[in-house]
């Protein structure tokens, strides 16, 4: 528990900075992406309307103590409601791709099984939308918010998951693959299954190694599957995955320092990759995973590979690394320098990582890579109509630099994708932490354009 707390709280020591230069849209290339990502239980709302079953965030979050400001996603910022407004202030921010995940229980309330007519309704209704403006809709299937119908029978630990995920993706790439080409199947597992299964910081707040990877090798299994499903229902399709990554290097270079990097950076980095591109699990730098072998079955080695066309990487801080007496991992991250600019989140901002972490990823035989994720909770103050948030404008000037330093490096990177669109409920943090370039105020559900957001308005322009 405490060591999950730790990697997700705890900021390097080290502090880095990196000059700011102006940089262009053009520097990029025409066919570069741009858009904003966003999450089904992030930004809906509806959270019991129109047939919607109950997700395993609105469980975790009916307990208040969860949720730092003791809020939930209810009502969220009631984009489910105002979707078509805000994919007109998307538009005039002249972004052209737009980023959502389906919640599984609004599609099936049981999780399996019956379908919620209402809630394909709601997605139609959202997709045209985007189609109508010059929008195009990105998707991902699961972004953290599953039915507790199946987290009662054990969610991802339980290996039906994969019967169960199936039928979701079937499904969806069938209703809405006529419209959507760009899918991603699932968003940070790494993510999903350490805060949800191992430390239960997260929902559905279980706790324990063989949870954690029972539900690894289970949503390992449901990431190729996935891939296999959307290949197969979708013409044209334009198949990822989004990985959360950290640049993890050690504090010290001594033997012991860079075996805890190694450590850390299969949890962060390497877990969700190597087994998709048939390397199996990095049992050799981490030794826990020998563990995994009970959930191991013969076809799986084969199952687990998929060709994917793009990855997506998702970075906001690098991590320094030293040893520690956590077990299993027996790494942990070693806390800033005062000195270090760091988020609302206590993420130190490390523009260099995010170049680092891409030349990482390129080494792996992978087509194609996209920022499908980037961006800084910084505490905002809206002072007549205006939030002047330089500090987020120089974050994303700062961390888009070395993204383009990588991509003239010769890096196939061909899309950046800022988190997030309008603030929104983060999760843990509930209302706090502040990620948009659009303010939102949580009681009116008024929208105000950041200075960060008319940056990205003219700078797209
Ligand atoms: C990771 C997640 O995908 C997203 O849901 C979250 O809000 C951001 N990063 C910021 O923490």
């Amino acid at each position: 528990m405490a060591l999950l707390a730790a990697l997700w709280k705890l900021k390097p020591i080290l502090s880095e900075s990196s000059e700011i230069q102006e940089i262009l849209k053009s520097d990029f290339g025409d066919d570069f992406y741009w858009g904003v990502a966003t999450a089904a239980y992030q930004i809906e709302g509806a959270s019991d309307i129109d047939g919607k079953g109950e997700s395993v965030w609105d469980r975790f979050t009916s307990k208040k103590s969860h949720i730092k400001d003791q809020s939930n996603g209810k009502i969220a910022i009631d984009f489910y409601n105002r979707y078509e407004s805000d994919l007109k202030l998307l538009k005039n921010l002249n972004f052209k791709n737009f980023r959502f995940s389906f919640s599984w229980s609004r599609i099936l309330p049981d999780g399996t099984g019956k379908i919620n007519e209402k809630g394909i309704d709601f997605y139609n209704r959202m997709i045209d939308t985007c189609l109508e403006l010059g929008i195009e809709p990105w998707t991902v299937l699961y972004h953290w918010d599953l039915p507790q119908v199946l987290e009662d029978k054990g969610g991802w630990t339980n290996r039906e998951i994969i019967n169960w995920f199936s039928e979701y993706t079937d499904l969806c790439t069938r209703r809405f693959g006529d419209r959507i080409r760009h899918w991603m199947v699932l968003n940070e597992p790494a993510s999903f299954t350490t805060l949800g299964y191992l430390s239960g910081i997260h929902a559905p707040d279980r706790t324990g190694i063989h949870k954690f990877l029972a539900s690894v090798h289970h949503a390992n299994l449901c990431q190729s599957e996935g891939g296999r499903i959307i290949r197969r229902n979708v013409k044209n399709s334009h198949i990822g995955t989004a990985l959360s990554c950290s640049y993890t290097e050690p504090h010290k270079m001594t033997g012991s320092y860079q075996r805890a990097a190694q450590r850390l950076d299969v949890v962060l980095n390497r877990l969700f990759i190597e087994p998709s591109l048939g390397m199996g699990y990095p049992v050799q730098h981490l030794p826990v995973l020998e563990k995994l072998e009970r959930y191991i079955q013969p076809q799986d080695i084969e199952n687990l590979k998929f060709d994917f066309d793009f990855i997506g990487i998702q970075n906001y801080f690098r991590v320094v690394a030293k040893p520690s007496i956590i077990p299993y991992i027996r790494a942990n991250r070693v806390k800033p320098q005062d000195s270090a600019e760091v988020t609302a989140m206590g993420w130190e901002v490390s523009p260099e990582g995010i170049y680092e972490i891409i030349k990482q990823f390129a080494k792996y035989p992978i087509k194609e890579i996209i920022v499908t994720e980037n961006g800084a909770a910084f505490p905002d103050q809206l002072i007549n109509q205006r939030i002047h948030d330089q500090q987020r404008i120089d974050f994303y000037k700062r961390y888009l630099q070395n993204v383009l330093k990588a991509k003239n490096e010769g890096i196939n990177v061909t899309g950046y994708f800022a988190w997030t669109f309008i603030d929104n409920f983060e999760w843990a943090e509930g209302f706090r932490t502040r990620y948009g370039i659009v303010y939102n105020d949580f009681e009116t559900q008024e929208r105000t354009i950041k200075d960060s957001g008319y940056w990205f308005r003219d700078f797209l322009k």
